[in-house]
């Protein structure tokens, strides 16, 4: 991406109006100076602003890099977001749910409270026990949050696969997690076409015999297969079930989910957050960051298969009580202008979405959101990858008009919460820059070797203390959790993966990605889980795999690949490479571009440096290439991708 801005210029500094310091819910710099001094202490004073059935007795035991926060105390997170807003005023509207037809429904805390407790007595019914791992495939409709707080109320752990992602990848999903209950739907719209979910389904349960039980939400009432004795319909059960549920009274360290995420071999990880820390971590988080007020209507626009949507739609918003907006579809459905319409419509005040959607929305032209009275937003925020400045200062002036603070938010899956971001009533912004850590949180830049790089200089981004909601393990996998975040320095220094460097006034720039994993449009993609579903395709005999950097995207896939002896590639080959990887990861992952080629850069020992590729996808410069086995291959290579731009 060119950017010709210096996101450094004083004269885009973007102090926060004097009115929102005012009445922000944090606006005393000391904060910060305060948590540091002693960040457990600063934990446990926000540990008291949720609801604890008992009382931890200590806050943090730290083993590096295992940690335990608020270690003995008890609570449930349904209870957190549910019953705690009911006994302030049930009435309060929780959802407002818009789907990509125009329909509009509204859940109430009460109702909401309702519907959760008869769909964790289903739970419970269909033999669900506390600790059973319950996967929900479910696109944004409010049976999605309804079946992640009846999970969390029973103390079963849920792992949401975003509903994109193909019946292969649920299934992979689902064997992982040992899951032997699936909850999904009919089908749902994307673009106004019909997805059907369902059918997707049936497909990855061909190769997944555990599962017993399906629980189905009609939703369009699309045509589908129910299988006697494993499907059963949502509405059904939920007509059959009790409207109260005790909430279990989960220990602070029991598993709440499991999400799985992408990392640098082909196999997902399952990312492990626990109850207590990621609560209060997410919770405070919302309060602060998105300056969240009882009469706010905050919108996400992320989808609750993903981190944000947990986090940032569920967790933290409902558990202070806000009002949220949920949109099941596309945001160029039917027109470009869908979002603006729903910001209007339902009056939102804050707004948190993607840099790729904004940049699509720069593309689209400024008419589309001109043609809406979006007066009521007062707070925006961005997440899920860097957002460049031009980007930025489109964002602010035509959506934000000058007046809202923007919050560019960096974290992870593995994070739970915000980890670095502006807090608007303190922090004055760049564009471009995620700024500070969050009060409590140390974070820093550094060479491999672990010393700090000066302001200024490109080094990696490390967290160096514990934060109540980090990732506690992978599941089923514990050494790889080690080596993947805790060995690039020391078992007290995370190594998040990707790249920074500080400013000279200590604010931190996040460029991307330094490992084998891309973010397309926001999602994270590993490169090797796409190479082994391109081997897998009968005529391919090798396949390398880069991100490129894209004007909207951020990145989009490259791939490189070797035929088998006797096959030549064809256009026709090339859409069906394509098809192969959209059908068996998801349509998300789909390769911009197919790249044949009878060699790709080795080493001598025969493993394929995507550095190298990397650099020829990106037209840049190469660097020292005489270790590769084949060094002229580079030239062949950089011909072929110029060939095909
Ligand atoms: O590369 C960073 C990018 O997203 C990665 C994490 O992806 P995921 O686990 O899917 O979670 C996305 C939503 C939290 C990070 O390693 N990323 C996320 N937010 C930012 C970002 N990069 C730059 N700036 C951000 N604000």
């Amino acid at each position: 991406m060119s950017e010709t801005i210096n996101p450094q210029a004083k004269d885009l500094e973007f102090r926060p109006p004097d009115d929102f310091v005012k009445n922000a819910n944090i606006n005393d710099s000391d904060v910060y100076k305060k948590a540091n001094e002693d960040f457990e202490a600063f934990w446990e004073e926000q540990a008291e602003e949720i609801e604890w059935f008992e009382k931890w007795n200590n806050v943090l035991e730290w083993e590096p890099p295992h940690a335990k926060w608020f270690v003995g105390g008890k609570l449930n997170a349904s209870y957190n977001c549910l019953d705690a807003n009911v006994r302030k005023n049930g009435d309060k509207i929780a959802i407002i749910w818009e789907g990509e037809n125009g329909e509009i429904r509204k859940y109430t805390y009460k109702e909401l409270l309702v519907e959760t407790s008869r769909f964790a007595n289903v739970l419970k019914e269909l033999g669900v026990k506390k600790g059973d791992i319950v996967t929900i495939y479910l696109p944004m409709i409010p049976e999605i949050v309804i079946a992640m707080l009846a999970c969390a109320r029973i103390g079963a752990p849920h792992s949401v696969v975003f509903a994109a992602f193909s019946g292969e990848s649920l299934c992979t999903r689902i064997s992982d997690a040992e899951s032997d209950l699936v909850i999904t739907c009919d089908g749902y719209y994307r673009r106004g076409k019909i997805v059907e979910q369902k059918k997707k389904v049936d497909c990855g349960l061909d190769s997944c015999s555990a599962v017993q039980k399906v629980v189905v939400v009609k939703h369009l009432d699309n045509d589908i297969n129910m299988r006697a004795g494993r499907d059963i319909w949502w509405h059904d059960l939920m007509e059959a079930s009790g409207p109260v549920c005790e909430p279990e009274a989960m220990n602070s360290e029991d598993m709440l989910f499991l999400m799985y995420t992408s990392g640098t071999t082909g196999k997902p990880k399952g990312i492990v957050h626990t109850t207590g820390g990621y609560m209060v971590g997410t919770h405070i988080t919302a309060k602060w960051i998105f300056d969240l007020k009882d009469d706010d209507i905050y919108w996400c626009t992320a989808d609750c298969g993903w981190i944000t949507g947990h986090s940032y739609i569920v967790y933290g918003p409902l558990s202070n009580g806000a009002t949220i907006v949920m949109y099941e579809g596309a945001p160029d459905y039917p027109e470009k202008d869908r979002f603006w319409d729903i910001v209007e419509k339902h009056k939102a005040t804050i707004l948190y979405t993607a840099p790729t959607a904004i940049r699509s929305f720069m593309k689209w032209g400024d008419t589309w959101p001109a043609k809406h009275d979006l007066s009521t937003l007062r707070l925006l925020g961005s997440v899920g990858e860097p957002i460049n400045p031009g980007a930025w200062i489109w964002y602010h002036e035509n959506i934000g008009k000058g007046r809202c603070p923007i919050v560019d938010t960096w974290w992870q899956t593995e994070t739970g919460m915000v980890l670095i971001s502006p807090l608007p009533g303190i922090t004055t912004s760049k564009p471009g820059s995620a700024t500070l850590p969050f009060p409590g949180i140390k974070a820093a830049v550094l060479d491999d070797n672990g010393n700090e790089m000066p302001p200024g200089e490109d080094g990696l981004l490390a967290i160096t203390r514990p934060w109540p909601s980090m990732v506690r393990t992978i599941h089923g996998n514990e050494k790889r959790f080690i080596e993947t975040y805790w060995e690039k320095w020391d078992k007290n220094t995370y190594f998040a993966g990707d790249g920074a460097k500080l400013d000279d006034d200590g604010y931190f720039h996040i460029s991307g990605r330094v490992d084998d994993v891309i973010q397309v449009a926001g999602h994270r993609i590993g490169t090797a889980e796409v190479e082994s579903i391109l081997v897998s395709y009968p005529s391919v005999a090798e396949a390398g795999v880069v991100g490129k950097s894209d004007e909207i995207k951020g990145e989009v896939i490259y791939a490189y690949v070797i035929l088998k002896s006797g096959i030549s590639g064809d256009d026709k080959l090339k859409k069906e490479l394509i098809e192969h990887v959209s059908s068996n990861i998801g349509p998300f992952a789909r390769p911009k571009r197919i790249i044949f080629s009878d060699e790709l850069p080795k080493t001598r020992s025969g493993k394929i440096m995507r550095r190298v590729l990397k650099a020829i996808a990106n037209g840049k410069d190469t660097g020292d290439v005489t270790t590769l086995q084949d060094p002229e291959v580079v030239d062949e290579l950089k011909k072929k991708t110029l060939e095909e731009e």
